[in-house]
């Protein structure tokens, strides 16, 4: 695991850089895509290096993290739509070359299988960009998760809703109360890990992701046994790195 400690707009280039070697030098790069605030500068980072300097996407396939179950597929806050507007609509990624669990599915178990097959059938994800939730959850396992979970259907922890709730005009009643997410043994398999997190109330979280015994307890620990994990943080989160 290494850790970097540098100002948002740094921590965005490079990860864009990453991303930018991978398409660069693979011919069919597999990107794990995460949605929610941490990831924003780098996707708009990779729109400006796709405007500017031709970067293309139209050979790389994207597999987002999770999906809430229980939002009306048109509902703007579906994760699907969220990456739609913030990244894939703005490079140009071949048609359904970006692929999210499937929240709105009849079976969720079998949705959840399809998916984990889905990535594997690509031969796994080689760049997973990561954020971290306040309890410590990476995609949506929460606190309790196996380390070795595949994709399925969570229930999102109150904290986790509370957080959420600025993307829901403040109204933690209309975030929903499940996800299907890949599991911690879905994301330990990715090549490459790239976990952001910035400001003071990340800060717990990355201490214990980085200093505290690996536990289910704080899920994103799991990236302690990974061989090829980067942890990119702003001086808030860091400051209760020893
Ligand atoms: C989103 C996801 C979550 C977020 C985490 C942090 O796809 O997987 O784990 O990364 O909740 O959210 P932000 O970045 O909004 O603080």
């Amino acid at each position: 695991m290494e850790v970097i400690i540098a100002p948002d707009h740094e921590l965005a280039t490079l990860v864009a850089d990453a991303v930018e070697r991978l398409l660069r030098e693979e011919s069919s790069p597999v990107l794990g895509l995460a949605t929610g605030s941490s990831p924003l500068r780098v996707y708009d980072e990779l729109a400006r290096r796709h405007e500017q300097d031709k970067l293309s996407f139209a050979g790389a396939r994207g597999f987002m993290l999770d999906e809430y179950v229980g939002l009306p597929i048109s509902h703007p806050q579906c994760y699907r739509n969220v990456i739609d507007a913030e990244f894939v609509s703005r490079v140009d990624f071949g048609d359904a070359a970006v692929q999210g669990p499937n929240g709105a599915a009849e079976d969720l178990v079998a949705a959840s299988a399809e998916y984990d097959h889905a990535i594997a059938e690509v031969g796994g994800i080689d760049l997973q960009i990561l954020g971290i939730g306040t309890d410590g959850h990476i995609a949506f396992n929460e606190p309790g998760s196996s380390l070795c979970s595949r994709t399925r259907v969570k229930t999102l922890a109150d904290q986790t809703r509370l957080d959420n709730a600025r993307f829901f005009n403040g109204d933690v009643d209309q975030v929903p109360r499940h996800c299907l997410t890949q599991g911690l043994g879905t994301i330990r398999e990715a090549r490459h890990l790239m976990l952001i997190a910035t400001g003071g109330n990340k800060a717990e979280a990355v201490h214990q992701m980085v200093e505290g015994p690996v536990s289910s307890m704080w899920p994103a620990t799991v990236l302690q046994m990974h061989p090829h994990a980067t942890i990119l943080v702003d001086d808030a989160a860091a400051s209760r790195l020893q």
